[in-house]
């Protein structure tokens, strides 16, 4: 038997025991919130260096798994002190013996060797009920240092590696931890259900390629609130295959606003159903609440989407549905069938002339489409805004000084 299967079969023995003082090594024991013992997995106890060099991919899988696989039902945490925790392509995968904490109180970095990362994304936390990553502490994707190889023009299935990926979870958090310049997306929630993202802080420079902040998709019952996010891509993006998402209390900018889509580019996407966003500010963002769509796309609906209580500052289309999304000379529809959508009480500057846009298919125009109590002003002093409707008769209520009069019903 290895020295390090030695190790961890103490460990496994050590946490049945669950008597080891707090801080003792390699596994400690410590009061959580809930007043029970926690095993505490140390990951510079089982072979993990902070010194930004070591690659401590092995390593951490390792400790995950000694962790995850450890007996019992308890909870369990896997520890990143401070430091310096360099690393390739990491799977934290489930399922477990008992809930997970992640807590990153350092710096988690990831390695600039691209033909590391196999899958698409750095740190994937997979098929896993109750898993929580919180800790105050780092992820630096080193994008800068890479996105001089992101594939050009918007990318397609190629995109540089997201940072950390939910895939498969139920019922878990993000929270509490910085997430810096990733190389692709910052975060990612996927085929999940139950799932808050809260009290992120997102940085990348406004012009960094498909840095998206947070995408979510096939995923139910999602919450994301109090998220400081600015990248070169959408701050937020909502794509395919969504149910019941709140999105609440996000600060955006520099980026492209706050997206559903975009939808309808693959034939096997599902509806989306159910999305609030509320209690938003977005600056010197190139769009403000936006719904993007395909030409040519499968037969999908997007119904039951709610913008409300909104400040834009500075922001180029303030709100826009643009079904004629990536292609502006395909003459082939858009089959997304928009529904059921209320853009309410949104106010401050348009950096554009234009206010609102709805540019809807000529296939499945938008449906019951609500636009009330607008009140964006130009954020160049004298100019006059004015708005488009496509393919859309949206009704309009409390709304002044927009252009708004061509657009649809009183
Ligand atoms: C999201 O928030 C809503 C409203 O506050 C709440 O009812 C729901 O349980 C929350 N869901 C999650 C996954 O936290
Ligand atoms: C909104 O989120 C910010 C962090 O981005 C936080 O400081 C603030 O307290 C939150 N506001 C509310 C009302 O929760
Ligand atoms: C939005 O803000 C209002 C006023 O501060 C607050 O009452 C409401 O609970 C907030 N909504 C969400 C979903 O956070
Ligand atoms: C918006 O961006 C422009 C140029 O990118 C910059 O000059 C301006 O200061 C920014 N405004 C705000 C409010 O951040
Ligand atoms: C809608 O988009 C199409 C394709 O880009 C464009 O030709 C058309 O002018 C747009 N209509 C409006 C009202 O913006």
């Amino acid at each position: 038997m290895a020295l390090s299967e030695i190790k961890t079969l103490s460990l496994i023995l050590a946490l049945s025991l669950f008597s080891l003082k707090a801080g003792s090594s390699p596994l400690g024991a410590r009061r959580n919130l809930l007043g029970g013992n926690e095993a505490v997995f140390d990951v510079t106890t089982l072979g993990a260096k902070g010194d930004g060099k070591f690659d401590n991919t092995q390593a951490m899988i390792k400790a995950w798994n000694a962790a995850c696989k450890a007996p019992g039902p308890a909870p369990r945490t896997l520890l990143f002190p401070t430091g310096n925790f360099m690393c390739g392509e990491v799977v934290f995968q489930g399922p477990c013996n008992g809930p997970m904490t992640i807590e990153i109180q350092g710096t988690i970095t990831g390695s600039t060797d691209l033909s590391l990362y196999t899958q698409g994304v750095w740190i994937t936390v997979e098929d896993i009920t109750g898993v929580f990553v919180t800790g105050g502490g780092t992820l630096d994707g080193k994008g800068d240092e890479v996105w001089q190889f992101a594939p050009k023009n918007g990318g397609g299935d190629d995109l540089l590696p997201v940072s950390i990926q939910f895939s498969k979870v139920t019922h878990g958090s993000i929270n509490n931890i910085k997430i810096l310049n990733s190389k692709g997306f910052h975060s990612k929630v996927t085929w999940s259900t139950d799932v808050t993202v809260s009290n992120l802080n997102i940085v990348a420079p406004g012009d960094s390629p498909n840095t998206d902040g947070l995408h979510i998709s096939s995923s139910s019952n999602v919450n994301v609130t109090n998220i400081l996010v600015g990248t070169g891509d959408d701050c937020i993006s909502i794509g395919e295959g969504n149910t019941n998402v709140l999105v609440s209390n996000v600060t955006c900018g520099p980026g492209h606003g706050i997206s559903i889509g975009s939808l309808g580019k693959r034939p096997n996407e599902k509806n989306v159903k159910g999305i609030k966003v509320v209690n938003c500010t977005l600056t010197n963002t190139t769009n403000g609440a936006r719904i993007k769509t395909y030409h040519d796309s499968p037969k999908l609906s997007a119904m039951g989407i709610v913008y409300e209580d909104i400040v834009m500052n500075q922001v180029t289309n303030p709100i826009i549905i643009d079904q004629h999304y990536a292609s502006k000379k395909n003459p082939t529809p858009s089959n997304v069938q928009i529904s059921d959508v209320h853009f309410r009480n949104i106010r401050g500057t348009s950096n554009s002339p234009v206010a609102v846009t709805l540019n809807c298919s000529e296939a499945v125009p938008c449906q019951g489409v609500e636009l009330a109590d607008i009140n964006l002003a130009p954020f160049k002093p004298g100019q006059t805004l004015s708005s488009t409707c496509f393919n859309a008769k949206p009704t309009i209520t409390r709304i002044e000084n927009i252009g708004l009069a061509g657009c649809g019903s009183k």
